[in-house]
């Protein structure tokens, strides 16, 4: 032993941790899902890709061409801005320059690292009213200043962004226009133009975070925000909008495989930031990607909308009939979620014990809420369920609802 001494009291580490670290929290939904997890409960609460979906055979097949392919540079560093015949896919299927394109870890990084370089202590970021939680947790650390953007079926209001972009200067707008995670609801093709215009006048960025755009069931697709910035700006380096999507809704999301598109200064100091962040992406999983791209992704996102339409109907379906009057739900027309408005006497976070003794499990919404509200919401994911825990899952919360109702 080298230090003869009793064991000494241990050190108040929370006290040395940065105030950036004091800005950030646990992410409520993990607390949540610990709960959910029991084997007998059926969880519309966890939000995950149907696995028994996912390409099994076709990433080994695409993992051992990769490395048949590449050979050790399939396994050595590779660049930060990321593997060029990925972006050249990316950037040719968007109309733009590979150079607009950067490769990042998961779209979460791309929240992560764009928070580090567009928002300064006290900024202004304005969010949807309920929002993505992970953007929130992504944004937190570098204290940003909330303000909710007021949505509906629609998507946000735009009426309302006005009105705030002309008594408050914003930074950045963060939005989810597409099956939004929490509510799956879609931005209207009118108020999006309503949206880059307005955005781009008042001089505020826009980072468009679109993982489920691929996945429509129904319904007609609407222009991206990014193009639409685009068309407005007339030059890619002019374009207030950021674009972020992914591969871990349409392929798996287990190889972290997702991107940025963005004027060529933001693409730039996201580089430097995402050298120090993991200096890349890692070169194999790319690869694999990259050699999914022509074939099995086409099939992959049919086969994936396909199951998701089917459970989603399903579960609408089931709705209809089990819950009680009163409570107003939305109707997603692709991704993975949809959103439970109960009578406004119902907490949803207090309801979900209840919940879970009839073994059904839920997200309450006010956690994805940035300022608070939505006590009577909570957000139902279809994505991995069957159609058999469907049925039984929505009968036995039907069955609380009723129950929190007396
Ligand atoms: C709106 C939204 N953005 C980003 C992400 C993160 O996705 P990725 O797996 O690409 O990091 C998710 C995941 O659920 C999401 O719902």
């Amino acid at each position: 032993m080298l230090f003869m001494t009793p064991m000494r009291p241990a050190p108040d580490f929370t006290a040395m941790l940065s105030d950036r670290a004091r800005h950030m929290n646990a992410s409520a939904i993990r607390e949540i899902l610990k709960v959910t997890q029991q084997p007998d409960v059926i969880s519309f609460a966890g939000g995950l890709p149907a696995p028994e979906l996912f390409p099994l055979e076709e990433v080994r097949r695409a993992a051992d061409t990769a490395l048949t392919k590449y050979g050790p540079a399939a396994l050595q560093y590779s660049t930060t801005e990321g593997h060029p015949p990925l972006r050249e896919w990316i950037g040719q299927r968007a109309g733009i320059p590979a150079a607009n394109v950067q490769i990042v870890t998961g779209s979460q990084q791309a929240l992560d690292l764009l928070g580090k370089i567009l928002i300064s202590e006290g900024d202004t970021v304005l969010v949807e009213a309920p929002t993505y939680l992970g953007a929130l947790q992504s944004f937190q650390p570098y204290g940003p200043s909330y303000v909710q953007m007021p949505t509906d079926d629609g998507g946000i209001d735009v009426d309302a962004l006005e009105d705030i972009l002309k008594t408050t200067p914003a930074k950045l707008l963060y939005a989810v226009p597409n099956f939004q995670n929490p509510t799956g609801r879609t931005l209207n093709a009118e108020r999006r133009r309503r949206l880059v215009e307005l955005t781009a006048q008042y001089g505020v960025l826009v980072i468009e975070d679109d993982p489920y755009g691929q996945l429509r069931f129904s319904g007609e697709a609407a222009p991206s925000l990014y193009e639409l910035g685009l068309e407005y700006a007339g030059d890619v380096n002019a374009n207030y909008v950021i674009y972020c999507s992914s591969f871990s809704k349409t392929l798996v999301p287990g190889l972290r495989d997702a991107w940025v598109q963005a004027a060529a200064p933001i693409i730039s100091k996201l580089v430097q930031a995402k050298q120090g962040a993991d200096l890349h992406t890692p070169t194999l999983n790319q690869m694999i990607v990259a050699e999914l791209l022509d074939e099995v992704l086409p099939r992959q996102i049919e086969t994936v909308k396909k199951a998701y339409g089917e459970r989603a109907a399903v579960m609408l379906g089931h709705i209809e009939k089990e819950f009680p009057g009163g409570v107003e739900y939305t109707r997603p027309e692709g991704g993975m979620f949809l959103w439970v408005t109960l009578p406004d006497t119902i907490d949803s976070t207090r309801m979900l014990q209840r919940a879970l003794t009839r073994n059904v499990a839920y997200v309450p919404g006010s956690p994805f809420f940035a300022l608070g509200g939505g006590q009577n919401t909570l957000r139902l994911s279809y994505s991995s369920a069957t159609p058999q825990q469907i049925g039984r899952g929505i009968a036995a919360l039907g069955e609380t609802i009723r129950e929190a109702l007396d």
